[in-house]
């Protein structure tokens, strides 16, 4: 069977909302701007699996619940409230939680981020499609879809993907980059409501010092290994105000149930204030560094 990427954005909208046959269909990613069916443009984010394996996955105001509970720790906060949200995906998350927080407080300064916010595609009717590393992750061959990973009931979208390999093989940006923010978000940037820092979780960088971190859905067991999960918390923290929060969990994609920590930065170390259902796998893998203070 042939999975085709449609370049029409009403077109996509319409067939991406259809059962079945969206099964057939998935939106060029040139045109995620454009789409008005936040599904659609939920879809477009989900079949973004960089070459090493890590995803995009996010939906639309998933952590009301924890945001809520944010905004409950910080009563009495007085003065700026810096935050970072790492690894936003589409970012409508981040959004939501800015706008939550500026109804309770007068000054929110909110910096979001995410290692792969940007793609590049060679342009003419072979478009192959980059991540940031200038790695390969999927292309459009005359309109069919090529993907490395996706099932064998479309056996030609493999097939093209290694032929797309062999025939252009690893290169840096030929277009202009394909930005994966939502356009709400996108809107919110331009106006200076919120801001884009460059932020890599494993490499770290001098951010600054925030008072609220939150990095959820990438702080995980699933998500990285144990050493990676150990370097990416050292970077973090060192980014954070002493008595800084830290926000880590995972949302169960099928309930869509937050298994979350706050975690309170003190000296080297994080201690856990409050679980929230299950609580994040982070406390368990990464002993040496959080202190498990409150019981799940
Ligand atoms: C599963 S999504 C989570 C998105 C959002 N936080 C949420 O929970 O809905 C994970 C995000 O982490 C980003 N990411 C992966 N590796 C990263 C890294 N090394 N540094 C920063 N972001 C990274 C991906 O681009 C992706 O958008």
């Amino acid at each position: 069977m042939l999975k085709i990427a449609v370049s029409n954005p009403r077109l996509a909208d319409f067939l991406l909302g259809l059962p079945v046959v969206q099964r057939f269909f998935v939106a060029d990613l040139r045109i995620l701007a454009q789409l008005r069916s936040r599904h659609a443009r939920e879809a477009v984010l989900e079949r973004l699996v960089m070459a090493n394996g890590v995803v995009k996955t996010t939906r639309f105001d998933r952590f009301a619940d924890l945001d809520q509970r944010t905004l409950a720790l910080f009563t009495g906060w007085t003065g700026p409230l810096r935050v970072h949200d790492v690894a936003v995906s589409s970012g409508t998350t981040a959004l939501r939680l800015y706008l939550r927080l500026r109804e309770k407080f007068e000054s929110v300064d909110l910096s979001i981020s995410d290692k792969f916010a940007r793609f590049h595609l060679s342009p003419g009717w072979i478009n192959a499609v980059y991540d940031c590393e200038g790695k390969l992750i999927h292309g459009y061959v005359f309109g069919v879809y090529a993907d490395p990973r996706i099932s064998w009931v479309f056996p030609l979208s493999r097939i093209l993907f290694h032929w797309l390999r062999r025939r252009r093989p690893t290169q840096p940006a030929v277009t202009d980059a394909v930005l994966v923010y939502d356009t709400s978000v996108l809107q919110a940037l331009d106006a200076g409501k919120i801001k884009e820092v460059s932020y890599d979780i494993l490499r770290g960088a001098p951010l600054g010092s925030f008072d609220l971190v939150r990095a959820m859905n990438i702080l995980h067991t699933g998500y990285f290994d144990r050493a990676r999960l150990r370097t990416a918390l050292d970077h973090i923290a060192a980014t954070m105000n002493e008595g800084g929060v830290l926000l880590v969990g995972r949302s169960d994609q099928r309930s869509g149930i937050n298994h979350a920590s706050f975690l309170r930065k003190q000296g080297p170390r994080f201690v856990v204030i409050e679980n929230v259902n299950n609580g994040s796998d982070l406390v368990t893998a990464l002993p040496d560094r959080i202190i498990s203070g409150v019981s799940r």
